[in-house]
């Protein structure tokens, strides 16, 4: 067995979009078949929110439409640039985060925008929802279901050469 291709979700708080966007792909990637073939993960840049649940309001929404987001808050580090072989930014700020902890740029090919992998929507960021209301955090799994799948096909590409 190859070992598997390590994808990681990142936002600010890792308490709505990143943990989302980590749920959303998990049940995509277990719905075809290959969750022993991907690690999957997500964390925030800042970390504010470190070892607790996602945001409630984000949880309820993902429900709704079967998903189950209970992964922990975490900070993103440096060292996760180099285990990982996907890092996906929710936003340009998150992305330019992201590049600075790596201030030699080797391993900035692997960070990318989220936004990047979206085909049905014509989308900038994925916008933070924290400080809005309800249709924030629909538009938040409207936007994840869309580039879930892109990210999983740039996967198996990574995957069959690996
Ligand atoms: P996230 O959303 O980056 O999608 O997890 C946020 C969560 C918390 C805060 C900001 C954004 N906050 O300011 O605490």
């Amino acid at each position: 067995m190859p070992s598997p291709v390590r994808v990681l979700f990142v936002c600010l708080g890792n308490i709505c979009r990143s943990p989302a966007a980590e749920g959303v792909f998990r049940h995509l990637v277990h719905e075809e078949g290959l969750a022993e073939a991907l690690h999957i993960d997500s964390a925030g840049t800042a970390d504010w929110h470190s070892g607790k649940l996602p945001d409630e309001r984000m949880r309820q929404a993902g429900k709704a439409r079967g998903y189950d987001f209970s992964s922990r808050a975490r900070q993103a580090r440096a060292e996760d640039l180099q285990k990982f072989d996907l890092i996906l930014a929710m936003d340009a700020q998150n992305h330019r985060d992201l590049l600075s902890l790596d201030p030699q740029g080797l391993h900035h090919t692997k960070i990318r925008l989220f936004r990047d992998f979206c085909t049905a929507h014509e989308t900038g960021d994925v916008p933070d929802p924290y400080y809005g209301g309800p249709e924030g955090f629909e538009n938040v799994l409207d936007l994840l279901e869309d580039g879930c799948a892109g990210v999983l096909s740039h996967a198996r590409g990574l995957l069959s050469r690996s």
